[in-house]
Order: structure tokens, then sequence, then C-alpha cells
């Protein structure tokens, strides 16, 4: 065992170059804050409600919080930090900018947890129990969340730029990524899953729709009359922060995404190469785009199993998700 955690943490050193991940520093519990802070979860739960019910899409945006944050130095609220003149901000990383969004909704949840315990909840914890709040109230799956992380005192945009997969990738990079976190094929093709829910922009499928792979082809993996639709949305030079569904259902936690995958409806390349680019995951697709029951499953497993990743650094509870506690003291 001991050689085992050595062997990844010099696969995970290696590949981050920055901070050990899944190496955990604090314990997380269900329950977590039963005594400190009661109501924290009905707290969340009532403000997300909130948000979705003013923005439905709010809810998708909330829970890709939880990826981004998660993979880059673990789950310690480090994409939610404002940039400073010291420090560049995640949110300005490339796969963030123009396009993580809802950060408004997480300062509302904030708020309304300061105003019943003061400096308790923590901001990571808050992303968590966001996340698996939207995926309930859009229909999908429910569970318990093991809480008790800790914020991050810094963030890292370098890191974020090195992990974060582009929307271009293909199923054997995606792989690579994923068993850098001990994420297994199943594991990534059920959190794919997540983009059940969602909107993704032009920009992002520009290329398969008119240069894949620099051919100057389409991406050959699309329904033509799917094509269409999306050449229609996103012609050569349009708008790129126009918006289109991830899946033909994106307010709805469900497997259409994954039916879609297998009609070669698949919204971004990442998406649709793990039906046409890979034998391993298509098999996985197939299974779930059959069995609801199966992907909410396996999402869930997923979901608690990148829950887990934390850097060994310790950490503080912001009072802030924005800044540090040590910057709102100067004032
Ligand atoms: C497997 C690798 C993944 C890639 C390459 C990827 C990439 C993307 C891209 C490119 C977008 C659209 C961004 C834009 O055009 O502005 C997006 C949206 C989204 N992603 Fe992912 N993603 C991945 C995995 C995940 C995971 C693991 C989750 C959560 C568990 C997630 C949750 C979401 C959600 C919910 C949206 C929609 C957000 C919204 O509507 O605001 N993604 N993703
Ligand atoms: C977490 O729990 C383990 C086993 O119960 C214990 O040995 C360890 O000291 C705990 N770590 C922290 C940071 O509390
Ligand atoms: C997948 O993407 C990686 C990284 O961009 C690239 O090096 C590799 O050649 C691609 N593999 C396939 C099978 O297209
Ligand atoms: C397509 O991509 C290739 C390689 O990235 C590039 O050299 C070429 O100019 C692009 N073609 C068009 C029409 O944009
Ligand atoms: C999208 O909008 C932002 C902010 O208005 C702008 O800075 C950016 O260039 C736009 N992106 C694209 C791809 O058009």
């Amino acid at each position: 065992m001991p050689r085992l955690l050595t062997l990844l943490l010099f696969s995970l050193s290696s590949f981050l170059g920055a901070d050990v991940v899944t190496l955990a520093a604090t314990n997380l519990s269900v329950g977590y804050y039963s005594k400190t802070c009661p109501d924290a979860e009905l707290v969340v739960r009532g403000a997300i409600q909130a948000a979705m019910a003013r923005e439905p899409r709010s809810g998708a945006s909330v829970m890709r919080l939880q990826f981004h944050d998660c993979f880059v130095n673990g789950c310690d609220a480090s994409v939610l930090l404002d940039a400073t003149p010291n420090m560049p901000g995640e949110k300005q990383a490339l796969s963030n900018i123009n396009s993580l969004r809802s950060f408004e909704v997480i300062d509302e949840v904030k708020a309304a947890l300061e105003r019943k315990c003061p400096g308790v909840v923590s901001c990571a914890d808050i992303i968590v129990m966001a996340a698996r709040d939207a995926v309930v109230l859009s229909g999908g799956p429910e569970w318990d969340v093991r809480l008790g992380r800790e914020d991050s005192l810094t963030a890292s945009q370098e890191d974020s730029n090195d992990i974060m997969p582009s929307p271009r990738a293909n199923a054997t990079s995606l792989l690579s990524l994923f068993s850098q976190f001990n994420l297994t094929p199943v594991d990534l093709v059920a959190l794919s899953g997540s983009h059940s829910i969602g909107r993704g922009r032009c920009f992002s499928i520009v290329f398969r729709l008119y240069n894949q792979s620099g051919t100057g082809r389409p991406d050959p993996n699309m329904d033509p009359e799917y094509r269409e639709k999306l050449d229609e949305l996103c012609p050569i030079g349009g708008d790129g922060n126009v918006t289109g569904g991830l899946d033909a259902t994106p307010t709805v936690f469900d497997n259409q995404y994954f039916k879609d995958l297998v009609q070669l409806r698949g919204f971004l390349n990442s998406d649709q190469t793990l039906y046409s680019g890979c034998e391993r995951t298509k098999r996985v697709v197939e299974k779930f785009s059959k069995d609801q029951g199966a992907f909410f499953r396996a999402f869930v497993d997923g979901m608690i199993r990148m829950g887990e990743l934390q850097s060994e650094r310790r950490g503080e509870i912001r009072r802030n998700c924005r800044v540090v506690n040590a910057a709102l003291s100067e004032f």
C-alpha cells in the first residue's frame, strides 16, 4: 500500500508539477456540519433552487464548478478566488474565461450561510453541495455529500491551463488525464454525462464543424442533420459566444446525452469521441444510453470520488469566497 501511494504520488507530482492531490489534508464525512451549522445543506438547497427558478442554466453552471475546482490542486475553492495584482485567477484560465459562470450564485449561498453560522462552512464544500443540488433539482440522482474541506489560500491559473481538458480532446487523452486522478474509463464516461445539462459556445465547436484536426473538413462523426443545425447556429465568422444545448434536453439531468452520442449528435468533440473514438468507452456509452439507472449510479460514484481530491496543503474557511481572509482584514 505505501508503495502504491508513492507511485501515485510520483505520477501525480510529475504530471501536475505544482501540488499533490488525493492525499487528504482533512477527513471528509457525511453530516460534517450537523452540530456547527445544522441547516447548512437546507440553506444551500434553497439558494440553488431559487437561482434555478431565476435561470435554469445556473444549475449546470454551478455543477461544472466542481470539476474545474477539484481537478486543479484538489477541491479547495481555488477556482472562486478573484485575481489580485500578485495572483492571476483561475477564472481567466483558458477553459474558464468567458465560459465559467454563476459565481454570483455561490456568493448568494455563502452570504446566506454567513448569516446563519458565520465562519463555519467552507466555499469548497459549498461547491460540492451546490453541484449535488443542481443535479437533484434537474431530475437526477440524490446522494449524501462528504464534507469538511478547507478553502485554499491561493489559486493557480497556470495549473488550470495545464490540466483542464480542451473541447477538442480525444478519448485517448481524456482517459490518460482522468487516470492521473485515479479515475477510471467508466468514471470518465459517467462524469462526462454531466453534459446532460447545460450549454456550450460556438467557440468550442467551430473547429469540428469546419476544420476538424486541420483537415479543412467537418468531423465525420456527426449526424448530417445535426451538423446542419449546428452550422446554422455557428456560421463561419459568427459570434463565438452564441450557445447551444450540450444535449437535446439541456435542463433535464437524464441519459439523453448518451442517446445523442450513439446517434452521432454529441455537441463537443470531447463528448462524441467517447463513442466514436474508443472501443472501451463506446461500450460504456452504449450501456448508459440504454440504462439510466446504471448511469446515475456511476455518476454519483464518480462525483463522490472526484470530490475526494484534495491537496495536502491546509487552508481556511473563507468568509468571502472570492478573497482570502487575510485580504479582508486589511480593510
Ligand atoms: C471530460 C472532459 C470534459 C471536457 C473536455 C469538458 C468541456 C466542456 C466544455 C468545452 C464546455 C462548454 C464551455 C463553453 O463552450 O463555454 C463544458 C460545459 C459544461 N461542463 Fe464540461 N467538460 C468535461 C467534463 C466535465 C465534468 C467532469 C463535469 C462535471 C462533473 C462537467 C460539467 C459541465 C457542465 C455542467 C457544463 C455546462 C455549463 C453551463 O451551461 O454553464 N464537464 N464542458
Ligand atoms: C483522519 O483520520 C485518520 C483515521 O481516522 C487519522 O489517523 C488522521 O489523523 C485524520 N486526519 C486529520 C487531518 O484529521
Ligand atoms: C489524441 O490527442 C493527443 C493530444 O492532442 C494527440 O497527441 C494524439 O495523437 C491523439 N490521438 C488520436 C488517436 O487521435
Ligand atoms: C485548418 O487548420 C489548419 C491546422 O490547424 C490550418 O493550417 C488551416 O489554415 C485551417 N483552415 C482553415 C480554413 O481555417
Ligand atoms: C465573448 O464575449 C466576451 C465578453 O463580452 C468577449 O471578450 C469575447 O471576445 C467573446 N468571445 C468570443 C469567442 O467571441
